[in-house]
């Protein structure tokens, strides 16, 4: 209940940072955000659980892992890269944790409950051909993988809660439409990519609880979209973005983390959640 009241705090702080009349945050919004406010309360997180993450290295599993860490659960770091993960969570500070490189990620998710799949190749690069083939191809082959060694696990070790990341680039881009987990997808590059993401999560057993969350742009100061332009700006370099009348979905570094943490316990986080607030930005904004 409190991260989501922190969440509208947030909104209105920014909205006063930036320009009071320049944030509008449309009705739909503001309540589905109540109605998931009930949602979020329900679930029971004092059980302790051991919990396998792929793509726990990067900017949203650092958090989650800390998180998971702090609060006295068991987690499995699913990495391409052992000595990569250990400079993340070296064991003076996250004692307890495991680090599987691929050979071992069958016997990790066996026994672990739940799983949760963020691993996927960073999109903020330059779209070459090939990079645009690695960056579905790697979400595609992780999300697999995943799903495989759970259907695979013998009953009784099998985990029974999947949460995958996916993005609201599902839904393509449009400057009036307002978006939801009903709305169809879209028809571009991005769209395709998380259509097949998403249809690959759900190959998963259907006995599994999926949780899919389509992540907008998430802002947290120490890595991400925002670690990228705050230089820029504080260097002067940074300037106007776009038309200025365009808006863009986001969301909180801790808020993503909350919404996580809240899906992998809460039963009613299953198949796909959208996870965004909508800043519009107008002229006055600089
Ligand atoms: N951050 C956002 O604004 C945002 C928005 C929408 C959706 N998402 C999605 O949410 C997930 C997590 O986001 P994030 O920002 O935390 O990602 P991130 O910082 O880019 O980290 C993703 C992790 O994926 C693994 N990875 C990187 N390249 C890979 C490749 N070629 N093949 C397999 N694994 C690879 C790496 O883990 P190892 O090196 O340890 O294997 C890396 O730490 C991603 O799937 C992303 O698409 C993020």
């Amino acid at each position: 209940m409190e991260a989501l009241s922190n969440r509208v705090t947030t909104t209105l702080t920014w909205s006063n940072s930036i320009s009071t009349s320049s944030l509008q945050i449309p009705q739909v919004f503001s309540i589905r955000c109540t109605q998931r406010l009930r949602v979020c309360c329900a679930s029971d997180q004092s059980q302790k659980m051991t919990v396998s993450v792929t793509g726990a290295t990067g900017f949203i599993g650092k958090r989650l892992v800390q998180r998971l860490h702090a609060d006295k659960h068991s987690v499995r770091v699913l990495t391409r890269s052992r000595s990569k993960a250990q400079l993340i969570f070296p064991v003076k500070e996250f004692p307890g944790i495991l680090i599987a490189e691929e050979k071992d990620w069958r016997d990790c998710i066996q026994g672990s409950n739940p799983v949760v799949n963020l691993a996927g190749l960073p999109i903020s690069t330059r779209w070459s051909p090939e990079i645009k083939k690695e960056i579905k191809q790697s979400r595609i082959k992780v999300t697999s993988k995943v799903v495989d060694f759970i259907n695979g696990s013998p009953e009784g070790v099998r985990p029974t809660v999947l949460v995958s990341a996916t993005a609201v680039g599902y839904y393509g881009s449009s400057e009036t439409q307002i978006f939801d987990e009903r709305s169809p997808s879209g028809n571009d590059y991005l769209a395709e990519v998380c259509r097949e993401w998403e249809a690959t999560a759900f190959k998963v057993n259907k006995d599994v609880r999926l949780a899919l969350i389509r992540i907008g742009v998430v802002l947290g100061k120490d890595g991400g979209a925002l670690a990228k332009m705050i230089p820029l700006f504080m260097m002067f370099a940074g300037g106007p973005l776009g038309s200025g009348q365009q808006w863009f979905s986001w969301i909180h570094l801790d808020d993503i983390v909350n919404l996580i943490y809240e899906a992998l316990t809460n039963p009613s986080y299953k198949e796909t959640w959208n996870s965004n607030w909508v800043l519009y930005f107008y002229e006055s904004v600089v």
